[in-house]
């Protein structure tokens, strides 16, 4: 789970490698480090520090950063706590051979322990450290090229790993290589240049020809020449050379203080571009290639089974409900996290649906390689386009709403949400299991549904004014029913995430049996009930709060006159289907997470102690 960009070529590499860093900080952000090589076999220019990339660059400044070569890295510590020393890049022993990782070496106790026994030292805690110890043991031992012993190394290696060498004896010469993590080479022009990155946001404003390396792959980038590319097994790869369309200015922050409140009001534009092409309001169709393409493995599917982790699991509890709702497929959600330990029994019809934002969440890479095993269909709804998730599915939509920056997810949740109801719509249709009318007006409301979600941002001010309210509090409850309980615990998962209050979500009616006996006159109580979800017995709840001084806050349909009588706050949202409803019920309390955790000052868009992209365990 960090961040790792390498250039090689004719300009100065410095310059690249700190912005490219910047762009990955979404991927860690505890430490930082850069190598640079010129084009003689000097000694390495290696600067570290703890902190941000801004800190190395304050640290980097007083010296020399030439080179037009070099490997840089933005850290989220596994092993060995944050400081400069753990920071990568790491420097072999006898100070030729600097690499950066992302991943986790499972057995680096052990390949440290056999290489202290061969006389190597070690400076850090790091797993990384001794992955470059063993390169060089294997090249010195076995007098092998710089490639060739990053090879034989690897095969030694139990773990996940993106990694990039360079050997200050081979000016200019850059070995990549990925397990598990993810990896992309950009193609500079006639190949006189060549920039590695985790995914393509430092590439893309240099060159638009990407080649996304395989899991197992390893690729030698030397300007001049063609890039090499071959299996660990040591069989030639033919490069697929792919365009990438990436919108830099989504990368920016368009004039918004921080990139969630950006991602907040892109919303609308973004599910108008999720449904772009699937959603034939004319026609009064839904259109789904995987669909389409996989007819009979989705349509028939005996089960469907959810996995998925965070944000990405919520939005699959709604998925359920959908499914299940309009095409009668029993399904079942599942941690990701879980689901790959607990033997699962995974059954001939099953199908596999992951969801996941960035597309490279380890635990929910590991389920469906498991899943695919035992013989399930895989349907990936992922956003990062190309990411491991992706391209190990063997069909899925992807949700387009745009690369997602900050780390509480927003826009990836409701685009999810959208896609959901896509494939719901299109399963039902083929199975017959979703009447006519009901098939029609829906694909009506997904079509107005970016203006009612305006509607909802539109209150953003407002939203403000209650959110000051909240900025002292230490607890929170969020109640919903039905299609509302998924949208209490998201909103639950957003306030304690980027304010660091601590935030339970519950189905409304669980309150009686434990919860309530936390409510007095300080603790305030989220309710999301709307008109369409068992509204009177979400009023009876509310009820049971008042009567024990709680504070509500509650989100409701426009026009609500009665719960406006004993709620302390209200929050109104425009009527809809009641499958769409949390498309919009998610809006006010993505922007409440927000303004309370910029009310206390935090960092909304880095908070502490997460990560973008979870690629570990
Ligand atoms: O990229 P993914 O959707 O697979 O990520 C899953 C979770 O790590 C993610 O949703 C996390 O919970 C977010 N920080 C929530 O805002």
């Amino acid at each position: 789970m960090c961040g790792i960009v390498g250039y090689t070529g004719v300009r100065e590499a410095y310059p690249i490698l700190i912005k490219g860093l910047h762009r990955l900080e979404y991927r860690g952000y505890d430490s930082a480090g850069v190598a640079l090589m010129g084009e003689q076999d000097d000694a390495l220019k290696v600067y570290k520090a703890a902190g941000r990339v801004s800190d190395l660059e304050a640290a980097a400044a007083p010296n020399d950063c030439s080179g037009t070569a070099g490997i840089a890295h933005t850290r989220w510590a596994t092993h060995g706590v944050p400081n400069g020393i753990n920071a990568h890049p790491h420097v072999s022993q006898s100070g030729n051979l600097s690499l950066v990782h992302n991943g986790i070496i499972e057995n680096y106790a052990t390949l440290r322990d056999q290489l202290k026994s061969k006389g190597f030292t070690f400076k850090s805690e790091t797993d990384t450290e001794v992955l470059v110890q063993l390169i060089e043991y294997v090249e010195q031992s076995r007098h092998l090229s710089l490639p060739e012993a990053v090879r034989i190394a690897l095969s030694r290696v139990i773990g996940a790993y993106a990694i990039i060498v360079m050997d200050r004896r081979h000016p200019g010469v850059l070995v990549a290589a990925r397990k598990s993590s993810p990896m992309v080479i950009g193609l500079g022009e006639g190949n006189c240049e060549f920039f590695i990155a985790s995914d393509a946001s430092p590439i893309v404003e240099y060159t638009r020809r990407m080649v996304y390396l395989n899991d197992e792959e390893m690729a030698v980038c030397k300007p001049g020449e063609e890039l090499n590319v071959v299996t660990l097994g040591n069989d030639a790869v033919n490069p697929d050379v792919k365009h990438v369309e990436l919108d830099l200015d989504m990368l920016e922050k368009g004039g918004y203080p921080h990139f969630m409140l950006k991602e907040i009001f892109e919303q609308p534009q973004c599910l108008r571009d999720a449904m772009r092409g699937r959603l034939l309001t004319h026609h009064k169709r839904v259109v789904l290639s995987a669909v389409s393409d996989h007819r009979e493995q989705l349509v028939e599917a005996r089960r469907f089974i959810f996995v998925s982790c965070g944000t990405s699991w919520h939005a699959s509890l709604i998925g359920k409900q959908l499914i299940e709702r309009f095409c009668r497929i029993p399904c079942q959600v599942e941690y990701a996290s879980e689901f790959r330990y607990a033997n699962p029994v995974i059954l001939p019809g099953d199908v596999v649906v992951a969801i996941s934002q960035s597309g490279e969440t380890a635990d929910t890479l590991a389920a469906i390689q498991l899943a695919k095993k035992a013989g399930a269909i895989i349907f990936g709804i992922v956003n990062s386009v190309g990411s491991s998730i992706a391209r190990l599915s063997d069909t899925g939509t992807y949700i387009h709403v745009g690369p997602e920056i900050g780390v509480a997810s927003t826009k990836a949740f409701t685009g999810q949400l959208v896609i959901l109801t896509l494939l719901a719509l299109a399963i039902g249709y083929e199975r017959g299991s979703i009447d006519k009318g009901t098939y029609e007006k829906l694909i009506q409301e997904l079509d107005v549904i970016p203006e009612k979600m305006e509607k909802v941002l539109s209150q953003n001010e407002r939203i403000k004014e209650v959110a000051d309210r909240y900025c002292g509090i230490r607890n929170a409850l969020y109640l919903g029913r039905g299609i509302n309980y998924p949208v209490a615990l998201e909103g639950a998962l957003k306030l304690k995430e980027i304010s660091y209050i601590h935030a339970e979500g519950y189905p409304a009616a669980e309150m009686k049996h434990g919860p309530i006996a936390l409510i007095d006159e300080n603790m305030p109580v989220v309710f999301i009930a709307t008109h369409q979800n068992e509204y009177e017995k979400a009023i009876s709840n509310m009820q049971e709060v008042v009567a024990r001084k709680g504070r509500i806050l509650a989100i409701v349909t426009e026009g609500d006159t009665v719960i406006r009588q004993f709620a302390d706050n209200v929050i109104e949202i425009p009527d809809t289907e009641e499958c769409l409803v949390p498309v919009l019920s998610v809006i006010p309390l993505q922007l409440l997470a927000y303004h309370v955790a910029v009310g206390n000052g935090l960092n909304v868009d880095q908070p502490r102690n997460l990560a973008k992209s979870v690629t570990v365990e």
